[in-house]
């Protein structure tokens, strides 16, 4: 005879079973629309970097993705990031971790501004709009490009985040007279002239591809559109690609045309050559002073000697930087730069890092190496070719998230408490990455 006990326990074992699937099955509730799905699954801005080379035509991938001649100047970027290491302190009491600072003036809740970029609506048809409104929701600032798809006005009226305007140095300075007086009628903070532009520098994808901005449709593009649905469908739904800011303005060594207003199909190379001076020296900042009354950053800073030059210059602040490795091959990684920099200069201007900047602990890294804050662009242009304006908060919470975590796992507080002894060179021989 089967004991009573004995007899009943397939039925015991039946509801274990169902018990313990219960605990470790997990239906996700279906998100709501395919980019929500796409993003729930980015855990970095690699991840959404991989996300933006599946939806982009190859050519606006590459324009974005890419640099100059042999991409060392690229990719030193973000290999200085990991030649350095933390040396962590513990039993530091990081329970209430402030990533708060102080950038121009102006409270920020991390050390974060978003870099201007050019033609941000080849990645998604809202573009700069898109970007501003984002970057408004996080309280980071957003330095909108001269050379951006949506305008001065437009991007003003979008969002009410604080905003920064880029200057490029047209040949026509009325040109740039009439921008900067645009930006300041439109509340912008601060005006960031870039200085590592003074010809074109060589982007072997963009020409390999015969990139032209707008993007021209021919055998090859309608192949690529074909394979990327998505990103065509709203391409040609949406209002022509321009330069925004210049559009029925611009002049210059070509007299005024449909291709210097950006109203044609140009590569950029020859645009910007065109256009931009090169003669451009520190009598135009001296200039630029005379004309803007808020604060000035002089963005592509790339020696100690130039950083010196600019401290007494009549600017607040310096971005140091290579362009995103997109001007000249061969020039510095932009953190290589933050300390010896500081060092000299010590706080007469403001520094900040730009360039390679992918995770939260990069921007600790170069804070704690003494810059004040990062710029990070390509960062976001991965959000917004994978999915749009949601792609763009989601970088932004990404990167908010890693500089607490990275800040209180450093066992640091506050962003005064970052500082040099909280790094380490990594040995290349030994940690391998
Ligand atoms: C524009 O500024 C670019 O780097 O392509």
């Amino acid at each position: 005879m089967v004991p009573a006990a004995l007899a009943s326990a397939p039925a015991r074992e039946d509801s274990a079973v169902f018990e313990t699937l219960r605990s470790v099955v997990r239906f996700d509730r279906p998100a709501l629309d395919r980019r929500a799905r796409r993003l729930r699954r980015a855990a970095s801005v690699g991840d959404l970097r991989r996300l933006a080379r599946r939806r982009l035509p190859r050519g606006v991938f590459d324009y974005i993705d890419g640099g100059a001649e042999d991409e060392v100047t690229l990719a030193a970027n973000t290999a200085a990031f990991r030649a350095i290491g933390f040396a962590p302190r513990v039993l530091r009491g990081v329970g209430d971790v402030d990533t708060s600072t102080t950038l121009l003036g102006r409270s920020l809740p991390l050390p974060l501004a978003l870099a201007p970029t050019g033609f941000s609506r080849i990645a998604d048809a809202q573009g700069e709009l898109a970007v501003a409104r984002a970057a408004a929701r996080s309280g980071i600032p957003y330095v909108l490009s001269t050379l951006a798809t949506r305008s001065i006005e437009e991007v003003a009226a979008a969002a009410d985040g604080p905003q920064w305007f880029q200057v490029y140095v047209w040949r026509d300075r009325g040109l740039v007279r009439e921008m900067v007086e645009r930006a300041a009628a439109n509340g912008y903070e601060a005006l960031v002239l870039t200085v590592d532009t003074a010809v074109f520098g060589r982007r072997e994808r963009d020409v390999r591809r015969g990139f032209s901005l707008p993007p021209a449709i021919g055998p090859s593009t309608l192949i690529d559109g074909a394979i990327h649905p998505a990103w065509t469908w709203q391409f040609v739904r949406s209002e022509p690609i321009r330069f925004a800011n210049v559009v029925g303005a611009a002049s210059g060594a070509s007299g005024t045309s449909r291709a210097s207003a950006g109203e044609t199909a140009v590569t950029l190379a020859d645009y910007v050559n065109a256009q931009f001076d090169p003669d451009l020296g520190w009598a135009d900042v001296e200039w630029l002073r005379g004309i803007w009354d808020g604060p000035i950053v002089l963005k592509g800073i790339q020696t100690v000697a130039d950083a010196r030059l600019a401290a007494t210059a009549g600017v607040d602040a310096i971005a140091l930087s290579n362009h995103g490795g997109r001007q000249l091959d061969g020039a510095p990684a932009a953190l290589s730069l933050v300390a010896p920099v500081v060092d000299a200069i010590g706080d007469a201007v403001e520094v900040i890092c730009d360039g390679g900047v992918r995770r939260g602990s990069d921007i600790v890294k170069a804070v704690a190496l003494g810059a004040r804050a990062c710029f990070a662009g390509r960062a976001y242009l991965y959000g917004l070719g994978a999915a749009g304006e949601p792609g763009v908060d989601h970088v932004l919470t990404l990167l908010a998230d890693d500089v607490r975590r990275t800040m209180a796992l450093c066992g640091a507080r506050s962003i005064a408490e970052l500082d040099r002894s909280l790094l380490r060179a990594v040995d290349p021989v030994d940690e391998r990455t």
